[in-house]
């Protein structure tokens, strides 16, 4: 059966000194946590700080992107296998920031994805609606394509080790959650649309929220069937409210 995960995402935000308190603050209470995995995605350079930060903990590790390819010639790039040296289970690839601010095609995300898996990391998928597409009504079909390119290139076993996280980019940083209603309908099409080429695979694949997730709304997200924990921006930068998060998926 598929568990909880809280991931938290922390942006383009932080320092050495403010990653070390965030850090502390979360080790002294991640005790309390049970019953959901617990994962942090440091911007890049702070990963190896935030690797010895960890240590001896069950707290896992992400990047925020991957790139494609595995080596060469990709000035600014990170690769899997780079990720991987410094104690990284996970990449984010395909965020709504990724994809609108820097251009992201749904092809160029599901390489990432790919490259991801090669290495062993665990791609978090990131897919979601701009506000004028759920206006329009094609939240599905927005969705649908997303997730086709990634079926198209690597086919559902991919999806075994995998986790997607439904994002609404309308709720994305702007205080605006989904309903639990509006995003369990959204991950319920998820899982039926995978569920449609295997149904194990979409069983137990974990499929996170995230948009505006905090200590006063993870609960009752979380309840709802198909919400397996979330993807947390903002509320992730601050030890207290990311824990009173995690201690909600549990
Ligand atoms: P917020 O939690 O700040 O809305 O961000 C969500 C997100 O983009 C996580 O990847």
């Amino acid at each position: 059966m598929r568990g909880k995960l809280v991931a938290g995402n922390w942006k383009m935000n932080g320092s050495l000194e403010s990653i070390r308190g965030l850090m502390d603050g979360i080790k002294q209470g991640i005790g309390s946590v049970q019953g959901a995995a617990v994962a942090v995605c440091p911007p890049a350079i702070y990963i190896p700080e935030v690797a010895r930060l960890i240590e001896g903990t069950d707290i896992r590790l992400g990047g925020q992107n991957v790139c494609d390819e595995d080596e060469g010639a990709y000035t600014g790039e990170i690769s899997a296998s780079m990720l991987k040296e410094f104690g990284c289970a996970y990449a984010i690839v395909g965020h709504s920031e990724r994809r609108s601010l820097y251009g992201e095609s749904d092809a160029l995300v599901a390489k990432r994805f790919a490259a991801a898996r090669r290495c062993g990391l665990i791609p978090i998928l990131c897919v979601g609606e701009l506000l004028e597409e759920r206006e329009q009504g094609i939240t599905e079909q927005v969705v649908g394509r997303q997730l086709d390119a990634v079926l198209e290139l690597e086919g559902i076993a991919a999806f075994a080790d995998a986790v997607v996280a439904y994002e609404p980019v309308w709720a994305i940083g702007t205080g605006k959650t989904a309903t639990p209603e509006q995003a369990q309908d959204v991950h319920a099409f998820i899982r039926a649309k995978l569920a449609a080429v295997d149904r194990g695979i979409a069983e137990n694949l974990i499929i996170q929220y995230g948009g505006s997730v905090k200590g006063a709304n993870a609960a009752e997200l979380f309840s709802q069937p198909d919400i397996d924990g979330g993807l947390i921006g903002g509320a992730s930068l601050k030890a207290d409210e990311f824990l009173a998060i995690c201690q909600a998926a549990g």
